[in-house]
Parts: structure tokens; sequence; C-alpha cells
């Protein structure tokens, strides 16, 4: 039963609303895996900053969902689909093994996250938000 109510309380946090006129599925799918790995992220900056209570079991279900998602980067993005709402830029396909090397570094950061109190998943979030950044940089518009 309580981790049913996680399963829904995490659903909500994600916005299925953000991608109103994407046409094409495989965009979808995409921005989608990438929305829901957005709102786990933020539900770990708000235990890391204090904001809400660090909780384990939501932390755990947050990381895991960072980890399956970061696992799909790769089949979700092969097809070089392309959409007008589509913020991906088209090196993505030519620089692919960098691009797909970033989804892994990913992976493993979410893997790293460490809940044992605040300070350490700050710590850890920090790596986390860097592999973000370091993929977002070089092939997000
Ligand atoms: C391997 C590269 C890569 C990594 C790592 C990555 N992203 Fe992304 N992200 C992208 C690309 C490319 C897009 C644009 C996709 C598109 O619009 O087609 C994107 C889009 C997004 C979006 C917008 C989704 C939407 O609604 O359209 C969010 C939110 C996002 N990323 C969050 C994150 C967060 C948070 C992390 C780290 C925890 C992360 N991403 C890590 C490549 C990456």
């Amino acid at each position: 039963m309580r981790r049913t109510l996680l399963i829904a309380a995490l659903l909500t946090a994600t916005p299925l609303l953000a991608h109103d006129g994407v046409k094409d599925p495989q965009v979808m799918a995409r921005m989608d895996g990438m929305a829901a790995i957005g709102a786990a992220t933020k539900t770990l900056g708000d235990m890391a900053k204090g904001q809400t209570p660090l909780h384990q079991a939501k932390a755990r279900m947050a990381r895991d969902t960072i980890v399956t998602q970061a696992g799909k980067i790769s089949t979700l993005f092969e097809p070089e689909a392309s959409d007008p709402k589509s913020e991906a830029l088209p090196n993505i396909w030519t620089d692919w093994a960098d691009f797909t090397a970033k989804g892994e570094a990913l992976k493993a950061a979410a893997k790293g996250l460490d809940f044992t109190d605040q300070a350490a998943l700050a710590a850890s979030m920090r790596t986390l938000g860097g592999s973000c950044a370091a993929c977002h940089k070089v092939y997000r518009k």
C-alpha cells in the first residue's frame, strides 16, 4: 500500500503535459524519459537541500528511476528522430559513442548516490548534476 502511494506520488511528479505539440512518437518517448529523470532529480534535490525530509524509500525510488531511464538513453535516442519542439542537437548522431558514454556516466552517478544523510546526498548530487550538465552542454539546445 505504502509502496503504491509512493509510485503514485512519483508518477504525479512527472509533468505529463509538458510535451504539448510534439508529433514524433520517438521524440516524445525520449522527452518522457528525460522528464522522468528530471522529476526524480528534483525529488532528490529537494531532499539534498533540506526542503523535504530525507526519505530513504522515496530517495531510492528516485534513484532507481534515474538508473532505469539512463539505461534507456541509447535505445531511445538511437533513431535520428526530429520534431520542431525537440531540443536535441544533431551531433548526438555524429558523436554517438561520446553521447552514449555520457548516458553511462549518468547511470554510474545515479548508482553512486549516497543516502546516508543530507550532506552525503548533497555531495553525491553534485556528481549527478555534473553528469546532466556534461551532456546538455554539448547535445541539447
Ligand atoms: C547522455 C545525454 C544526457 C544526459 C546524461 C542527460 N540528459 Fe537530459 N536531455 C538530453 C537531451 C539530448 C535532451 C533533449 C531531448 C529532445 O528534446 O529531443 C534532454 C532533455 C532533458 C529535459 C527536457 C525534457 C522535456 O520535457 O522535453 C530534462 C528535464 C532533462 N533533460 C533533465 C535531465 C537531468 C535532470 C539529467 C541528469 C540527472 C539529464 N537530463 C541528463 C540529454 C541528456
